[in-house]
């Protein structure tokens, strides 16, 4: 969220956050079942300043407010859940409070990941701070572990790194991208980890194909110097801290 605090009025700012419609807050502040400071809200058209620290100030029946608007979340995403708003089947939106769906302005994901590519997912309803996420200019890299299906030939670091690389159907060659061996280079399915500073469609499964191997698993460790905790469950998702967003850019 910008810097700038926006002041809204509360039943508009919690009809948006999918509280309800605002005749539900009106009833809801009635009924004395908001709370700002530990006092019961007694004007639904009140002015709230729309801050990171209203979750911790307001409560409403009883439970504390979810993340006021401008906010990002890091998601595990688990293998076999598609990053889409309407694709049939299992969703990233899924794995998220219900509430969640009603907001206003919508949460989306920041990129994508395959339906079969699990790891670190961010997902905002900021869109300024999505933009400056995948702008080019912004340079964010990304962290991916991948297993192969074939032992290394032995010049695949030096090829991805020489930024010369063409994948199937494309004019413009990838990046230099960096790759690091962390599993036996001669076993038959070997693991590697590769850091890409841009984000082509399948770019990791096409990269490995250009090169005549082909990856069977891919996980996404980290973005920027923001790195999946390892706490951090398959299928859950935390807020991430003002230093946490600030490391995505380091
Ligand atoms: N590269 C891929 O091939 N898939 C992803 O999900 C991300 C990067």
């Amino acid at each position: 969220m910008s810097d700038a605090v926006q002041k809204m009025r509360l039943d508009r700012l919690l009809a948006n956050m999918g509280y309800g419609s605002r005749k539900d807050i009106q009833a809801l502040v009635k009924h004395s079942r908001i709370t700002l400071d530990g006092v019961a809200v007694s004007d639904a058209d009140m002015h709230v300043a729309v801050s990171a620290d209203l979750s911790a100030r307001l409560r409403v029946a009883g439970a504390a407010l979810d993340p006021p608007p401008g906010f990002i979340v890091m998601l595990h995403k688990p293998l076999g859940v598609t990053c889409s708003h309407k694709e049939a089947g299992p969703l990233v939106y899924d794995l998220l409070p219900n509430r969640w769906r009603a907001r206003k302005p919508a949460i989306s994901t920041v990129g994508r990941l395959d339906k079969e590519t699990s790891g670190l997912l961010l997902m905002t309803d900021d869109g300024a701070l999505l933009h400056r996420i995948i702008a080019p200019k912004s340079n964010v890299t990304k962290r991916y572990r991948a297993t192969l299906a074939r032992p290394l030939r032995g010049d695949e670091a030096h090829t991805l790194a020489a930024g010369t690389l063409m994948l199937d159907g494309e004019s413009k060659p990838l990046l230099p991208a960096e790759m690091q061996i962390v599993a036996d280079p001669a076993a038959s399915e070997p693991v590697v980890e590769v850091t890409l500073s841009e984000g082509r469609y399948h770019q990791v499964r096409r990269m490995f194909a250009a090169l005549g191997n082909h990856v069977t698993a891919l996980h996404r460790i980290s973005i920027g110097a923001l790195t999946l905790p390892d706490d951090l469950d398959a299928g859950t998702f935390c807020s991430l801290s003002p230093d946490q967003t600030s490391a995505i850019f380091q």
